[in-house]
């Protein structure tokens, strides 16, 4: 069991760096969750891993913490640099490559996509990219462990504080904006739900149900769940399931290193398959 003055430092470290709010009544989760960071970090009890942080080598640990502990927790446009990385390097590049290879479409994996706000940023940033009427067709696999996250995606509708990053001509795009009952709601409009099949996934679980490959994969702020075997075994199976010279995308505070895996680093929390020799 969790000593109260453990939960007390918790819960204040984790208030001034997310501002989440951890009330009296959470200790029991909070204590479940800390169970995946101490399996990571190879920590055996709740009081040595506040001490890990409270010292220096600890202060990475505290990202791994606040995603423990927010475990659905995911925005619109979260880590913008891949959503550049998107428009500037791999759409254009893989446009150029698309005859060459002879894919017949263009398909893009989001392999933990919680609430849906990671598949929907990307279908905006490829219906933008591509246009309405798309010469090369494209699709979204939006796969997650948890029916109940799912179900919220599929009906993708957010309220107006979690639409905050989208730039507003996307949002009069893509959102409808509800009024009378669903006043302060956005609901994603038809032809960006149709672009997204989303569907129940677990990642440690057995082969992945797909039968074509993916010129992208994102598969973020997931892994830190998992210890080192498990990242390993996961990126092996990841890299497999992207074409020669496609992109897996991870988050920023989840590092490859010390992972054996074949891919190559091009920016930070950006891998490539290489091409065909
Ligand atoms: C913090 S959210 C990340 C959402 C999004 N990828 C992002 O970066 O904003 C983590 C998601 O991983 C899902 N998840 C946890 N373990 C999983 C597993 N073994 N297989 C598939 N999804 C998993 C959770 O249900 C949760 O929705």
């Amino acid at each position: 069991m969790m000593r109260d003055s453990d939960y007390e430092f918790i819960r204040e470290l984790v208030y001034s760096h997310s501002r989440i709010n951890l009330g009296p009544d959470k200790k029991e989760l909070v204590s479940a969750r800390l169970g995946k960071r101490l399996r990571a970090t190879s920590i055996t009890s709740i009081s040595d891993y506040c001490r890990y942080l409270q010292e220096k080598e600890g202060g990475e640990e505290l990202s791994h913490l606040i995603d423990a502990i927010s475990t659905n927790h995911t925005y619109f446009f979260r880590e913008n640099e891949h959503f550049d990385f998107l428009n500037t390097i791999a759409l254009p590049e893989m446009v150029k490559r698309r005859a060459k290879e002879r894919w017949p479409r263009f398909n893009v994996w989001s392999a933990a996509s919680s609430s849906g706000e990671e598949p929907y940023s990307i279908a905006i940033t490829l219906a933008q990219f591509f246009g309405m009427t798309p010469s090369w067709p494209w699709r979204i696999e939006a796969t997650d462990i948890s029916h109940k996250i799912l179900q919220r995606a599929r009906i993708g509708i957010y309220r107006e504080d979690a639409v905050k990053n989208v730039p507003a001509a996307h949002l009069r795009t893509h959102f409808q904006k509800g009024f009378g009952p669903q006043e302060g709601n956005y609901r994603v409009k038809p032809h960006l739900l149709e672009c997204v099949t989303f569907r129940q996934l677990n990642l440690l679980e057995g082969s992945f149900p797909f039968t074509e490959p993916f010129q992208i994969i994102f598969c973020r702020n997931v892994m830190i769940y998992f210890d080192r075997a498990t990242q390993t075994e996961l990126v092996n199976k990841l890299a497999n399931l992207l074409v020669p010279g496609g992109y897996l995308l991870v988050g920023h505070s989840e590092s490859l290193s010390g992972i054996k895996h074949s891919l190559t680093m091009v920016k930070p929390a950006i891998y490539q398959r290489a091409h065909k020799p």
